[in-house]
């Protein structure tokens, strides 16, 4: 086997890969599995978007390829629905750039902005794309551990000034996944600030900020002051409307930055196929009429999932946003042993906190991603193990 690179040896194994197999596995024996593993939940995109993907898929004119500009109607309306749903005013030609999911800017801006010994800020457990980037370019990932005493947020004024002064990229994720968090106003502004005096680039994911529910309104980090001087925000199609494997999604805010990604991806990617970002542009138009009833399908598993929890006896806080439930691993057992246990004796995948990074672990996460009643039983068959836990 030829040497592997330093920055590849250093990647921790992606928690997803080997859920997939041990679901084959199970199932090749009969087990009747359910997945609350991976956040790609059991649900159509909207009719529209399918239908517009037919229209355009024997377009000639969709079949060339898209570059980093993609399909000017879907740049447009990127900044049209910002600005209906925020606010916010961008540029659709300096200040948007459409992605193949929003992974793929998250994974590859560390390559414009880390020298060797730049450190960037991580959450952790946090999505792994962030570390999988920083550590393929060189960079330095200075994890920072979510944990409940600090409402689930990442102190920046308490980093060590040995690390401060060398961050040159900030991750944030709120509503944030896994612990389902979400982040005070207050708390953007100060990390808005932190990045401006230091000189980092802030990069705001808000993958889950449309799957919020009981009335709370996720915000844009570009809606605060000062924030177009150092933030960009990530967007994806894949949760919202259910397109987890379209791979569409999209980056808007500071125009250097997004400058520096379109190059790095210029000499990587050649863009996502144009009839699919047209399916796009159908999508966002849906997201008035749609949204909402994909919203109440995930509020009602979420309902579901918290209530079999509870009555199984586990610590689960009712989320606000996302499409997960961050739960307490019972009786100090580790996550890891906890969801083995979870998948071979019940034929239940969860994620183990751990295996987002140590700052996880003490929890699993369930993804919202089976209906209600598949989730009672998932939650019955989990509370079993409570009561083997506890024998
Ligand atoms: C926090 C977070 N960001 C980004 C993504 C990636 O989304 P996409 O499918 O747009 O690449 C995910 C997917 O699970 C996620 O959980």
């Amino acid at each position: 086997m030829p040497r592997r690179s330093t920055r590849f040896e250093a990647l921790p194994a992606f928690p997803l890969a080997e859920m997939k197999a041990a679901r084959r596995r199970l199932e090749a024996e009969g087990v009747d599995v359910i997945d609350l593993g991976a956040g790609d939940a059991s649900l159509d995109p909207p009719p529209a978007v399918i239908e517009r993907l037919r229209e355009v898929a024997g377009d000639n004119a969709h079949s060339r390829y898209p570059f980093q500009m993609g399909l000017p109607a879907f740049r447009e309306q990127i900044a049209s629905w910002m600005q209906r749903r925020f606010g916010v005013t961008v540029d659709p030609w300096a200040e948007v750039l459409p992605l193949i999911g929003s992974k793929d800017g998250l994974a590859h801006i560390p390559f414009a902005f880390l020298n060797e010994g730049d450190a960037a800020i991580i959450p952790d457990p946090g999505y792994q794309a962030y570390l999988g980037g920083v550590t393929l370019a060189g960079g330095d990932p200075h994890l920072v551990a979510l944990r409940p005493e600090n409402d689930f947020l990442i102190p920046l004024d308490e980093l060590p000034e040995s690390v401060a002064s060398r961050t040159r990229l900030v991750y944030l994720n709120y509503p944030n996944n896994p612990t389902t968090a979400t982040a005070p106003d207050d708390y953007f502004e100060q990390s808005i600030r932190f990045c401006a005096e230091r000189e980092a680039v802030l990069l705001h994911d808000n993958a889950y900020s449309e799957i919020a529910f009981d009335g709370y309104r996720p915000r844009s980090i570009l809606e605060f002051d000062g924030a177009r001087d150092v933030a960009v925000e990530f967007h994806s199609l894949s949760k919202t409307y259910n397109m987890t494997g379209w791979r569409l999604g999209w980056v808007a805010g500071n125009r250097e930055t997004i400058v520096a990604l379109s190059k790095v991806k210029s000499f990587m990617d050649t863009g996502q196929f144009l009839g699919v970002q047209a399916a796009g542009v159908a999508a966002l138009e849906s997201w008035e009429e749609w949204v909402p009833g994909n919203v109440a399908t995930f509020k009602r598993r979420r309902d579901a999932a918290v209530r079999g929890l509870s009555e199984a006896g586990f610590d689960a806080a009712l989320p606000k946003a996302t499409m997960y439930v961050w739960v307490s691993v019972p009786g100090g057992e580790s996550s890891q042993a906890f969801s083995t246990r979870a998948l071979e004796q019940e034929g239940v995948i969860v994620m183990p906190g751990g295996a987002l990074g140590a700052g996880g672990e003490g929890f699993f996460r369930i993804a919202l991603t089976v209906t209600e009643e598949r989730m009672l039983e998932a939650t019955q068959r989990l509370g079993r193990l409570q009561r083997d836990s506890a024998c």
